[in-house]
């Protein structure tokens, strides 16, 4: 089937993946935040219905480990974040309708009252399964307790998701090789009981809802192969005292599992949304329930019942690392309990800084904070994390690249052209002159809104983006060409109807009056369609206009609505950041880098998730070399015969390479990632006709090649001898 477009009859809701209340915000965070504020935002331009919802995920290990850590209670840990957080969205302009916690009653009563649902419908059994336990602690190893290999991509994982590789859920028991985190022992194996929710019942189900499901491309299909596949049950209870309680008789030691109360959350959020501004304004169950089959009657869920259903509008919007979550376990989460399915899933990249993932255990990230202590405008950051490359690509945070994003398009495009005009136009007319829109500008207008109105139809924020800037780029292109600073002069007031026959009618704008009405047109407009992305600024500019109230209570047919006749002078929206701004930005991030480096180690809290994964992956060059080129480079393969740290150089080491024809000094750096002492023995491809270098006072005679930041050393398949020239 396929949905009605936007703006529908039903009420919409969008929400973004709930933060777990364990740690300071980065800009990575803030990139789900931004984009679903501007979604939803671009959702109410088309005049849909629409609430926009999150809270703060304050159960599970991930909290429990931090708080332990910390040495206080994880309820105390996580209210603490909780407010912090719900303290920072509106200072990046992400304003929620109701930005709630998992921890409160509502959610508490609502999950209960699923669980509950579930098991009436005979979607939950009991089953013993091995859980990993630290023999020295004597306790269980939930989750994040425990760490070891991922069974399917062989990458370090942590208890429940394969954090650092396929990004895979992982059922208690699953993970290879555990470890206690908390002693570092070996994890054993205890029998306990615990309650699934069996995936299987939903399979069939599945398979219809993901061939309906909207949003990007990798939210549709990562999951076709695990949905095709069989379906692990889920263990929804977890040995641990923090969460909330299952609820049923005899399971008093256990809770349930954090990822059952999480996402009904986003239900309890946009309830207490109703609660407080009545259902008379937006209605909760409408959007959650209304229209969806019966839970009970597992036929009743095919896909004619969907197409007949009158259902809301659900709108996710997360980070690509819980997909799974979102595709699999949510959707039928919420069919067992007779709830709406999910309309769509937008699923982000994560944000790189200078080509590296942020880590937030290395203190290598943007922090929320330290953004708006350098004064920066949140709107600057919310368009440079929404409109560069796709949604779905990983984005690349730089203050060069930020910088650029700003001066060039902010600046140069957007804030110059919206400058010029209302200058322009309240220096010569104290506001908008009299006249009405040029057929050319309106129909330029009318193209800019359709652009956008497909933009938020296709999940793309870019390209919502790129309507509002490229109109203004033809602002400016339009005041260009008809120079209205040669048209206001003595011979410029021509009218443009001067056949106008009697002296009692009102004359037609001159020429001059008409191209700068047009201007002020196209600026109002360019303020409705960059509200979304751009909040504050858009309000700026609407005020500058000298409209009345809210830019975000305009919808889009304001963008061809008449301008109020008078207004000042503006100021500039945007200012260019400078190149010894960026200096600065750059030096106050390598030194915090640097120092954070130096005493690294301790402290790695949560969110190594961020630390291996996801480097950016370029796009191969254009230029292609040739072959002599090619040619050109001596690769062979080398044995290591020595490797030893050298002293001082924070990642470099010196090593000792038999290339067949001679054993070569090679600085490489590799220090931190590998274990030099292990090392003698292998086998490495080395550049050995690279010119040489001298790397802290130590000669370096070729090269010896490795893989990412990593440096996942390149070595033979067979058993070439050293000296073997590589082609
Ligand atoms: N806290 C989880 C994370 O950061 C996300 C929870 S999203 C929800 O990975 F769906 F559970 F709400
Ligand atoms: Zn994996």
């Amino acid at each position: 089937m396929s949905h009605d477009d936007f703006p529908t009859e039903n009420p919409a809701v969008v929400t973004c993946g709930l933060p777990y209340a364990n740690g300071d915000l980065h800009i990575g965070h803030l990139r789900t935040y931004i984009s679903g504020d501007a979604y939803a935002r671009a959702l109410e331009k088309l005049g849909q219905e629409t609430a926009f919802v999150s809270g703060s995920d304050m159960h599970g290990t991930p909290v429990a480990v931090n708080a332990e850590k910390r040495g206080v209670s994880p309820e105390e840990f996580a209210l603490e974040h909780h407010e912090k957080y719900a303290e920072t969205f509106p200072r990046f302009n992400v304003e929620f309708d109701n930005y709630g916690h998992t921890h409160d009653e509502t959610n508490t009563e609502l999950t209960q009252s699923f669980v509950r649902s579930w098991v009436e419908n005979d979607h939950v059994f009991e089953k013993e399964i091995q859980v990993a336990w630290d023999p020295e602690a004597d306790t269980p190893l939930p989750d994040r307790y425990v760490e070891g290999t991922c069974p399917y991509c062989g990458a370090k994982a942590r208890g429940d998701e394969c954090d650092e590789g396929c990004q895979r859920h992982l059922e208690p028991g699953e993970i290879e090789d555990p470890v206690s985190t908390i002693t570092g022992n070996p994890a054993e194996y205890r029998t306990r009981e615990h309650k699934f929710l069996r995936l299987s019942d939903f399979q069939e189900y599945l398979k219809g809802f993901i061939d309906r499901l909207e949003g990007t491309s990798n939210a549709r299909n990562q999951p076709k192969e695990w949905i095709e596949g069989e379906l692990q049950d889920l263990c929804i209870t977890r040995d641990m005292d923090w969460g909330i309680d299952y609820p049923g008789e005899g399971k008093e030691d256990l809770v349930l599992y954090v990822w059952v109360d999480a996402p009904i959350e986003y239900v309890s959020s946009t309830k207490q949304y109703t609660e407080r501004v009545g259902a008379d304004e937006y209605d909760w169950e409408e959007v959650w329930k209304a229209g969806a089959p019966e839970a009970d009657a597992p036929e009743a869920a095919d896909d004619e019942t969907w197409d007949d259903a009158d259902t809301g509008d659900i709108v996710h919007v997360i980070g690509r690392d819980i997909i799974q979550h979102h595709t699999v376990f949510w959707p039928s989460m919420l069919r067992g309990a007779g709830y709406n399915e999910p309309r769509a899933v937008m699923a982000s990249g994560f944000v790189n800084l200078d080509g590296q993932a942020f880590s937030t255990s290395r203190n290598r990230a943007v922090w929320a904070d330290d953004y708006l202590d350098e004064g920066l405008d949140p709107d600057l950051v919310r368009y440079y994390l929404t409109t560069t490359g796709g949604f779905q690509q990983d984005v690349d945070f730089s203050w060069e690249k930020f910088q650029e994003r700003v001066n060039g398009e902010l600046v140069g495009t957007l804030g110059n052209f919206a400058y010029r005009s209302l200058l322009f136009a309240a220096r010569n007319y104290d506001g908008a002159p009299d006249a009405d829109t040029s057929e050319e500008v309106a129909s330029r207008i009318e193209d800019a809104v359709a652009d956008f109105e497909e933009a938020v139809n296709d999940y793309s924020l870019k390209q919502a983006g790129d309507a509002a800037v490229a109109l203004a780029g033809f602002g400016n292109e339009y005041i260009q060409r008809n120079e209205p600073w040669n048209l206001t002069g003595d011979d410029g007031e021509s009218r443009s109807d001067s056949e106008s026959p009697s002296g009692d009618e009102p004359r037609g704008p001159t020429r001059a009056e008409q191209v700068i009405y047009d201007c002020v047109q196209i600026a109002k407009a360019v303020a409705v369609l960059s509200a979304p992305i751009l909040p504050g600024k858009a309000q700026t500019l609407w005020e500058q206009l000298g409209e009345e109230g809210s830019v975000h209570d305009a919808n889009l047919d304001a963008c061809l609505q008449s301008p109020p006749g008078e207004f000042g002078e503006p100021d500039e929206l945007f200012d260019k950041i400078e190149d010894e701004r960026v200096e600065q930005l750059n030096e106050k991030l390598q030194e915090r880098i640097e120092a954070a480096t130096d005493d690294s180690g301790e402290d790695a809290t949560e969110e190594s998730e961020d630390d291996t994964m996801s480097e950016d992956i370029q796009p191969v060059k254009e230029d292609r070399i040739s072959f002599e080129d090619f040619q050109d480079l001596d690769i062979r393969v080398g044995e290591i015969e020595v490797a030893e740290p050298i002293e001082g150089a924070d990642d470099l080491a010196r090593l000792e390479v038999d290339i067949g024809t001679e054993t070569r000094q090679i600085v490489a750096g590799i220090k931190q990632l590998h274990d030099l002492d292990a090392l003698p023995g292998t086998k490495v491809v080395v550049v050995a006709n690279l010119e040489q270098a001298e790397l802290f006072g130590v000669e370096s005679n070729g090269m010896v090649l490795a893989a990412g930041e990593e440096a996942d050393l390149l070595t033979t398949h067979e058993d070439s001898v050293p000296g073997t020239k590589v082609r």
